[in-house]
């Protein structure tokens, strides 16, 4: 098949496209093929990829796009993402990430062919007490927000067509999508000589580039599983941000840690959610860069 007729044959749907990944990840597809961007409320425009609006939490509003677009992929990368948020309103996260879910599958398997489905899910389904977490080991999330991923991929195993369920770590990348990531959080906190960093909670960071490229090569390829994709890093939020504050020539004295204990949390936090991406390296060639290189990258394109 040609790169043309792929373009004819792939019709891509993105929830989520106004966020941090589905923005860019539209961005990068559209070029190549044909792809719809979905989200809920945030303003958005692509150079060339369709726009609709939607809400997770309405099954006929989910049917609908569903039924517009007949997409041949979908990936489920919308969610209710903010964890404290999640734990504050738990019903509404429940509605968004699970009902939502289960929306969304109802409406591909009424089409006459299901298109296949990627759902992008999270580290925070694992309880951190162990860490360097692989696809065998079983999930066990403490926090709101993580319980509604987990169910979201059960209803993800039980869909009648062809799915994939990538774990994703905590995503950096540059600025300019809708939904900023927690490395601008960072940035302008150490900018401003404001706020601490966990030193004592470790995750993998992925740039947002490297999964980008792991969810292509999935649904291109339609590799059915579950997968798990992280940097290469286990890192601190802290370390994260001495690291940050290097590549961008920002004082370390304005890079201050503290543990998790003495910040008012509104949930128990997984201390250790690292991801083992060895599935990832040995099936499909994932190969993530590292955090400095992706920093640079990020800073590269910013000056
Ligand atoms: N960011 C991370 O570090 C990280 C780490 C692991 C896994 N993930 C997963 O990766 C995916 C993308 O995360 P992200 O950080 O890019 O998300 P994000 O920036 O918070 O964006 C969330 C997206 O979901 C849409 N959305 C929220 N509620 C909706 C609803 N009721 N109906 C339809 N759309 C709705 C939003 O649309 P509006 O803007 O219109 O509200 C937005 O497009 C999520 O599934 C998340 O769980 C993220």
């Amino acid at each position: 098949m040609t790169a043309a007729d792929d373009t004819i044959a792939i019709r891509l749907l993105v929830t989520g496209a106004s966020g941090f990944l589905g923005w860019r990840l539209t961005r990068q597809l559209e070029r190549r093929f044909m792809v719809t961007g979905a989200c809920r409320s945030t303003p958005v425009q692509f150079a060339k990829a369709d726009t609709v609006q939607f809400d997770l939490r309405n099954r006929s509003s989910c049917r609908d796009i569903i039924r517009r677009v007949s997409p041949t992929h979908v990936i489920h990368a919308g969610a209710m993402t903010l964890t404290g948020e999640c734990e504050r309103h738990p019903e509404l996260a429940r509605e968004v990430n699970v009902d939502g879910a289960r929306h969304l599958l109802n409406a591909c398997e009424c089409l006459p062919t299901p298109p296949f489905f990627l759902y992008v899910s999270t580290d925070l389904v694992f309880n951190g007490l162990k860490g360097n977490y692989s696809e065998e080991d079983p999930p066990d999330p403490v926090m709101t927000y993580g319980k509604t991923k987990l169910a979201a991929e059960n209803l993800v195993r039980h869909y009648h067509g062809e799915w994939a369920i990538v774990r994703s770590a905590l995503i950096y990348g540059p600025p300019g999508a809708p939904h900023p990531c927690f490395l601008d959080w960072m940035l302008e906190g150490i900018r401003k000589n404001e706020g601490a960093l966990f030193t004592d909670e470790f995750r993998t960071p992925v740039f947002v580039d490297d999964l980008c490229t792991l969810l292509e090569t999935i649904w291109i390829r339609r590799t059915t599983g579950l997968y798990h994709a992280g940097g290469i890093q286990r890192m601190s939020r802290y370390e994260f941000g001495l690291l940050a504050a290097d590549v961008f020539g920002l004082s370390d004295a304005n890079v201050r840690g503290c543990q998790s204990g003495c910040a008012a949390l509104s949930s128990p936090r997984p201390p250790d959610v690292s991801l083992n991406i060895a599935k990832a390296r040995r099936e499909l060639g994932y190969s993530p860069r590292s955090c400095r290189a992706g920093l640079i990258a990020i800073f590269r394109q910013c000056h």
